[in-house]
C-alpha cells in the first residue's frame, strides 16, 4: 500500500488554515524549528517509544520500540530519513491533518478544543514543541 500524498490533496489545504497556524507550511513541508533549535535524537527516540506519552507506537511500527510493542496500522517508519525531508517530516509529526484531514493520526501540535475530550488534555497540544522538534531530530537519521 502506498502513502502517497497527492497534489490534489495538498492544494485543498484551506489558505486561511495555513495562516492561522503558529508555523509556515510551504508545500507539504514545514522548513524551520518550531522552537528555532536543532532537537535532541537520543530524546526523539526515547519519547517514540514511549507509547503511554507519544502514542507512535501504537500504530507505527519502525526500530523506536520493542518489535511485540509496535502497531501496524501505519506506515512502518524504518529509512523515513530517506523518504522525506526534515521539513516533510516536521508537518506530518506537527499537524498531518493539513495534508489528510480524514487521518487516524492525532496532530500533535493542534490543541484539541472539542467538548468531548478530557479536561486533562483540553486546549494542550499532545507533545510541546520541543518534544516535536527532537522526535522530527531523531526520524531524520533513520536511512534506509
Ligand atoms: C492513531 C494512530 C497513529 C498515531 C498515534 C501516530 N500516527 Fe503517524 N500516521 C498514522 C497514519 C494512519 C499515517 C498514514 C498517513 C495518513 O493517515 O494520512 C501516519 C503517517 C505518519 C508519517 C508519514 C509517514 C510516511 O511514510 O509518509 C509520519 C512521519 C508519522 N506518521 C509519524 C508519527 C509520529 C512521530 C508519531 C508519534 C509522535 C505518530 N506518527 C503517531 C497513524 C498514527
Amino acid at each position: 500500500m502506498k502513502w502517497l500524498f497527492s497534489a490534489a490533496v495538498l492544494a485543498s489545504v484551506p489558505a486561511s488554515a495555513q495562516g492561522s497556524a503558529p508555523y509556515e507550511i510551504h508545500g507539504d513541508a514545514i522548513p524551520a524549528s518550531l522552537t528555532g533549535q536543532v532537537g535532541d535524537p537520543a530524546r526523539g527516540e526515547k519519547l517514540m517509544g514511549d507509547r503511554h506519552r507519544s502514542l507512535c507506537s501504537l500504530c507505527h511500527s519502525g526500530p523506536f520500540a520493542e518489535p511485540h510493542m509496535q502497531g501496524t496500522i501505519a506506515p512502518d517508519l524504518s529509512g523515513l530519513g530517506s523518504r522525506l525531508s526534515e521539513g516533510q517530516i516536521r508537518l506530518r509529526v506537527a499537524n498531518i491533518k493539513a495534508l489528510n484531514p480524514q487521518s487516524l493520526m492525532p496532530s500533535y501540535l493542534e490543541a484539541p478544543t472539542r467538548a468531548d475530550i478530557s479536561e486533562d488534555w483540553r486546549g494542550k497540544p499532545i507533545l510541546e514543541k520541543a518534544e516535536i522538534e527532537d522526535i522530527v531530530a531523531y526520524l531524520v537519521t533513520l536511512k534506509e
